[in-house]
């Protein structure tokens, strides 16, 4: 692995090394709280959009395994408007180890990535958000003991997290529904790009538009913001045409008692999901933000670690 772009572009092995890597690394950091496997090392975060979970935990990871993040805000870079996405590459890899950008169309990645001699981790894009699903899985996968054959229910946007879920869900075989509002789905290509992965890994994809049938049979439930950060979007119209799609006590009364709630986070809370289902016994919506930082210590140190 060169670099940490997209799930769609990683063999399936690698994947799963990674999530095993982070079930270790976590373990690893709860018995003994230190770790040098990534002494001295440099890892440059470019961020064009907000973060909270994404810029602390790929800082404070850093700096548990002995390294050192560098935080590039908005402001500083001006990736193609300052200056451009090959020239920043090309730059800032003659100084640090290893980037993680957040930025807005995929291909900005993409081609930072091809013009960087240092590896580049995905921190998000309009497209994807791999680093997320990485801890989704952990979070899972810790919570069930396995991840083969969970049905894993996502309510909401076709968005950036839907993609990364469904593409995470075809390399360890869950079943994954999708529930969306008409017009608000996954694109076809999606489903058509993962089939084949997913049907090597056993993994049923379902897209769906009834909340209420797809809960039944689900072990986790997943919602995500109405409208994603950068989006050129009508707020009043999706507020009206995802409300149905609302995580709530009623939605939750469908589902098997002992499914767990999922949200990546930054939540709206009244909107996808309410307090009451965030707050309540189910949720492992905090279980998740803490595995940011563990699932992305498995990243770091794949991309950056020596071999020794
Ligand atoms: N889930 C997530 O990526 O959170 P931030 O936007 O706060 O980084
Ligand atoms: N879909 C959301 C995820 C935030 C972590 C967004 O892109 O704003």
């Amino acid at each position: 692995m060169d670099h940490f772009i997209e799930l769609a572009s990683l063999d399936n092995g690698t994947v799963r090394g990674l999530l095993q890597s982070a079930h270790e690394i976590k373990a690893e950091w709860k018995a003994s709280g230190s770790s040098n496997r990534l002494r001295g090392k440099i890892l440059g975060m470019i961020f064009e959009k907000p973060s909270l979970r994404t810029r602390v935990s790929f800082d404070v990871g850093m700096l548990q395994l002995g390294g050192h993040a560098l935080m590039l805000g908005p402001q500083e870079i001006g990736i193609n408007s300052r200056e451009s996405t090959a020239d920043i590459a090309r730059t800032i890899s003659r100084y640090v180890d290893g980037v993680m950008i957040r930025t807005f169309a995929h291909s900005i990645v993409q081609e930072f990535a091809s013009f960087s001699s240092v590896a580049v981790i995905n921190g998000l894009t309009d497209a994807t958000h791999p680093c997320q699903a990485m801890a989704d899985v952990l979070t899972i996968e810790e919570h069930f003991g396995r991840l083969s054959g969970i049905q894993l229910v996502y309510i909401g946007d076709g968005n950036n997290v839907a993609r990364s879920l469904l593409w995470v869900a075809a390399h360890f075989g869950m079943n994954f529904t999708l529930v969306s509002p008409r017009g608000y789905e996954l694109p076809q290509v999606d489903h058509s790009a993962v089939a084949s992965l997913a049907k090597a890994n056993g993994a049923n994809i379902v897209q769906s538009h009834d909340p209420h049938s797809a809960v039944k049979q689900a072990d986790a439930i997943y919602t995500d913001v109405w409208v994603s950060m950068g989006m050129d979007v009508d707020q009043e119209q999706r507020n009206q045409d995802f409300l149905p799609y609302q995580v709530n006590a009623a939605l939750l009364q469908q589902a098997p008692s002992d499914a767990i709630i999922m949200h990546d986070l930054p939540a709206h809370r009244g909107e996808e999901i309410t307090d009451e289902v965030a707050d309540g016994p189910q949720s492992k919506i905090f279980d998740q933000a803490e595995n940011r930082l563990h699932a992305q210590k498995a990243i770091l140190v794949a991309l950056m670690g020596s071999e020794d």
